[in-house]
């Protein structure tokens, strides 16, 4: 089912999310949403609370395929990246973000089991952004300058 995308202003953005704690039915049906919601959005990654979730679940969608973090932490952060960023829930913006060129995340998938990834690039600069959401920063925090997207 596709969910409404929470757009900012919205206090559930600005939220710390709560970690992850049961690996259950709802949590398999919010990923399903969220995928479809991402798919249909034609977007790079969405966090649970841009549904209006404050938990610590993010999708990303890029060249590398798709995949699903949970409770994801950061390793290390390397190197320096910077370019244009968007957001689902800031319609029609876009700035210049700083980010690491190249993170390696912890993280759990939705039964619980526990991976590590190494992403460069623009795959480690989504995965940056969507950390970011969970702990209610948006980019525009971090944008040099953000204007309306062409
Ligand atoms: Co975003």
């Amino acid at each position: 089912m596709i969910r409404e995308i929470v757009q900012v202003g919205d206090p559930v953005l600005r939220k710390k999310c709560e970690p992850v704690t049961r690996f259950d039915n709802d949590l398999c049906l919010l990923l399903d949403d969220m995928k479809e919601t991402l798919k249909d959005a034609e977007g790079a990654g969405l966090a649970a609370p841009q549904v209006g979730v404050p938990i610590r679940a993010v999708v990303v969608d890029v060249e590398e395929g798709y995949f699903e973090f949970i409770n994801p932490i950061f390793v290390w952060q390397k190197g320096e990246q910077y370019g244009a960023e968007g957001c689902l829930s800031v319609r029609g913006k876009a700035g210049d973000v700083r980010r690491p060129s190249k993170v390696k995340i912890v993280f759990q998938d939705r039964k619980g089991d526990r991976y590590s990834l190494v992403a460069r690039d623009f795959f480690a600069r989504a995965i940056c952004h969507e950390l970011d959401h969970l702990d209610g920063v948006l980019y525009t925090d971090k944008a040099d300058h953000v204007r309306n997207a062409d």
